[in-house]
């Protein structure tokens, strides 16, 4: 055990950075000047992870977890600070990183806030373990029992309270919820299915259940209305978890069109963003990999009485270089990993007026900006607290070609 530890910054997932015996140390729920006792957990060649024993001195910054299972879960990594010193976390974060990576973007960054910090996931995945549901510990098959997750939106929390009309031992289960609080519930599991629907139909408004990748009540997709517009989402299609933070996002996409641009729209989804760019673009193209995610898209142009959109089914890797399209304007909103080799070289064969660049992972963001800048230049870098609680953000970049 390690005594009186002074904790000195915090890392960018949200842990608390010490020195112990000359080795970095990352420690869960530790804030800077915190003074603490800690054991090492697991030891590498460069770093150590530790855990707080005991707390001698508290950070003014730290206040009170507002949720009970924050010291377990390790799904929000922030809950032990105000959310005015999360969003400078994260600001200081890029800025960091901007730095270090050598980012060439002197204008101030803003932080687009979530207008509701708690409760705001329309979309939570779940372990269920020997008739348990909750969250695995990090690293481990622990489960972490919960009755409520402080970001999950409160219908979802009401499936998870009534959780047992599902009879189900061992499984997944996602739960996918709209604004009018209609419920669609994903099961992944070996148990045979029993699910009491009229007992759980009591509590929420359960339009459909999808089980083993089988519909076997209602039907297997959701609508949702966001930014004057409706989208059919199929279970296994992407929608942004968070509409609060969605609709400033689909306005930050409008307001960087133009009249006259032809716009690629990769990574599309069910077709948001294409969607919202053809309000005002001449023409949109969009590619996505997930079968129903493209006829989603489809069908959400034609529910939007949008007729400039052609929608492309496939691995933008693989084939985005066999099309010829006439644009100028790329948007991307690729996941995690970012954009892959092949796409970078397209995109750097290809002179696009300019790009959109919407990313969840700020390290393979910065990775791709990097491969990108010799050719185009940072001009608009705004973050959108879209995970709020947790140590991720999402990033709005707009970038212009040199030439
Ligand atoms: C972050 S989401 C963005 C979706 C959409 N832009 C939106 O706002 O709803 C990334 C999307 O990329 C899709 N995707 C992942 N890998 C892909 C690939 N190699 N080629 C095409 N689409 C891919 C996913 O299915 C998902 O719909």
């Amino acid at each position: 055990m390690y005594q009186n530890i002074l904790i000195e910054s915090l890392d960018h997932y949200g842990r608390g950075i010490a020195h112990l015996d000359n080795k970095v140390t990352f420690v869960k729920n530790a804030l800077p000047n915190d003074v603490v006792d800690i054991k090492i957990t697991k030891t590498y060649s460069k770093y150590n992870i530790g855990e707080v024993l005991k707390y001698h001195q508290k950070s003014k910054e730290r206040i009170p977890s507002p949720c009970p299972f924050f010291d377990l879960c390790g799904g929000c990594q922030l809950l032990n600070l105000k959310y005015a010193d999360t969003l400078n976390y994260k600001l200081n974060k890029v800025k960091e990183l901007f730095l270090k990576n050598k980012i060439n973007y002197n204008k101030d960054i803003e932080v687009i806030k979530n207008p509701q910090n708690f409760n705001y996931r329309h979309k939570l995945s779940l372990k269920i373990k020997d008739n348990k549901i909750g969250f695995y510990e990090e690293e481990t098959h622990n489960l972490i029992a919960i009755n409520a997750c402080l970001i999950a939106n409160q219908t979802i929390n009401e499936v998870i309270q009534n959780y047992q009309s599902l009879n189900i031992t061992n499984g997944e289960l996602t739960i996918r919820v709209n604004q009018n609080q209609e419920i669609l519930l994903i099961i992944n599991s070996q148990d045979k299915l029993n699910i009491n629907i009229s007992e759980l139909k009591k509590k929420v408004k359960l339009i459909g259940i999808v089980y083993n990748n089988k519909l076997v009540y209602g039907q297997d997709f959701y609508y949702e209305r966001l930014f004057n517009h409706l989208f059919k989402i199929s279970y296994d299609a992407f929608f942004q978890v968070n509409p609060y933070i969605t609709i400033e996002l689909f306005s930050l996409i409008l307001s960087h069109i133009k009249e006259n641009n032809k716009v690629l729209d990769l990574y599309c989804g069910v077709g948001t963003l294409s969607i919202i760019a053809s309000l005002k673009a001449q023409k949109v193209y969009g590619m996505e990999i997930v079968p129903n995610a493209v006829l989603n898209a489809l069908e959400n142009a034609k529910l939007n009485n949008k007729n400039n959109i052609e929608f492309f089914l496939g691995d933008v890797s693989q084939k985005l270089s066999k099309l010829k399209l006439d644009v100028d304007t790329l948007i991307v909103d690729p996941p995690r990993a970012g954009l892959s080799k092949k796409t970078i070289d397209y995109i750097l064969k290809n002179n696009f007026k300019n790009i959109i660049y919407v990313s969840c992972d700020i390290n393979t963001l910065i990775r791709d900006l990097k491969l990108l800048e010799n050719k185009y230049t940072l001009k608009e870098y705004k973050i959108l607290d879209m995970f709020s609680c947790s140590y991720h953000l999402e990033s709005f970049c707009f970038l212009e070609s040199i030439n």
